[in-house]
């Protein structure tokens, strides 16, 4: 009997053991693809050391992640990017510039990336209807249009003629605001917003995985940082002796097979002149130099929500394979002058020349798109 107890007592030491080593794994919310990890925690489900204050999410019967703001209730998160520290949020009802007219993100640990007013306007359907089509349409009804500026000159003439304004707010968007537009159609897409504290990004970079320091502080703390082994030092030096000798091969196969084209080419006229200006050969040409591979990564990428709208300075389609944007597509945009494409085809423009093909700016290594810290 004394056995049978001691026993019970052991397992049941293990156990706790056990579970206390691994406390705060990646969790899901059912089928939803987003992994909630530090600083987020899911409601209920692990303890509250695992998350960061204010980062509580909860999970419902549909696998919907809510994020719950103290001043604006609840949104569904679509997306978060933990290395960048990024949360996308959208209306579970569908009319988020409803949900922005009175959006206050006071006692959350979250910020605007970026900020720009917008005056919403009202003005009777029949004058609208003809001239506009960005009026945002849950928030008009037969007689009423609502419509959404960042000019303040345009809501003024709008609102000295048949138009009332209804309200001036600043709405966080996830670009700079350059310039005044007009009329937006633009405000139901995904808010996008960030967190400074805790700042886990670098240690997500490194491949750790960040974590309170101990329960009782708001410290943090990277664990698990990838170590190299012996072992895995020795398989370097292994790939690297068998690699070198074969890169410089192959280099030289290039440049023999470079110079062996170009001479083909001479004796021909010109030939590249045939493929017109604008062609973009999906090889990779020797000698025609672009940007490498982690620069092109590090512009920002991302994937198009149903709304399918595209910050910046675009329209529906990718100006270099001229096809419209779908939902779920993966675009990419340069920073600066913010042009945005298919990631496939922008890549592949990149890894041969390094402007972009709409503007012809000339992005560089150091350029990002986000990352710029708010007020
Ligand atoms: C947000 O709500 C808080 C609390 O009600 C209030 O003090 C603050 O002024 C609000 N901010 C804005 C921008 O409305
Ligand atoms: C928005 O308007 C407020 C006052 O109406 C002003 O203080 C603020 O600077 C404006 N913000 C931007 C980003 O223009
Ligand atoms: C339409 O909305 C306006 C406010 O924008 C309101 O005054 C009006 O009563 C509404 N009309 C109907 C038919 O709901
Ligand atoms: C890159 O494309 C531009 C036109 O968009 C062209 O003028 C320039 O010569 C190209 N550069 C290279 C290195 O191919």
């Amino acid at each position: 009997m004394d056995i049978l107890i001691f026993f019970s007592f052991l397992f049941s030491i293990l156990h706790a053991a056990a579970a206390a080593a691994e406390p705060c794994s990646i969790t899901m919310c059912g089928k939803n693809e987003v992994p909630i990890r530090f600083p987020f925690h899911q409601q209920g489900k692990q303890p509250q050391s695992c998350g960061y204050p204010g980062f509580y999410l909860g999970c419902d019967t549909q696998n919907m992640i809510h994020l719950k703001l103290p001043y604006s209730g609840d949104f569904f998160v679509r997306r978060i990017n933990y290395l960048d520290q990024l949360i996308h949020l959208y209306d579970p009802d569908g009319c988020l510039p409803r949900r922005l007219l009175s959006f206050n993100l006071s006692g959350s640990p979250f910020v605007a990336v970026f900020h720009h007013n917008y005056t919403f306007l009202s003005c009777p359907t029949q004058v609208m209807r003809s001239r506009f089509t960005s009026t945002i349409g849950c928030l008009s009804n037969s007689t009423h249009s609502v419509l959404a500026t960042s000019s303040i000159e345009l809501a003024k003439r709008m609102a000295s003629s048949s138009c009332r304004i209804i309200t001036t707010v600043p709405i966080p968007v996830s670009w700079p605001a350059e310039s005044d537009e007009d009329y937006t159609a633009e405000l139901d897409a995904d808010i996008q917003l960030t967190w400074h504290a805790p700042h886990c990004g670098e240690c997500e970079e490194q491949g750790g995985t960040c974590g309170l320091k101990d329960k009782t502080s708001k410290e943090i703390d990277c664990f698990h940082l990838p170590k190299s082994s012996g072992s895995l030092t020795v398989f370097r030096i292994i790939c690297l002796s068998i690699s070198v000798p074969a890169l410089s091969c192959a280099v030289g196969m290039a440049v023999y097979a470079c110079c062996h084209d170009d001479n083909r080419h001479q004796a021909r006229q010109n030939p590249r002149e045939q493929n017109g200006p604008a062609a973009v050969s999906p090889q990779r040409m020797v000698g025609v130099t672009g940007l490498d591979e982690s620069t092109i990564e590090s512009f920002e990428k991302m994937v198009l929500g149903e709304s399918r709208r595209i910050p910046g300075p675009n329209d529906g389609t990718c100006p270099i394979c001229l096809s419209e944007y779908l939902s779920k597509d993966t675009i990419r945009c340069i920073p600066k002058c913010k042009h945005c494409f298919h990631a496939e085809c922008i890549d592949e423009w990149l890894r041969m020349n390094t402007t972009c093909p709409v503007c012809r700016n000339k992005p560089s290594a150091g350029d990002t798109n986000s990352h710029i810290d708010p007020v």
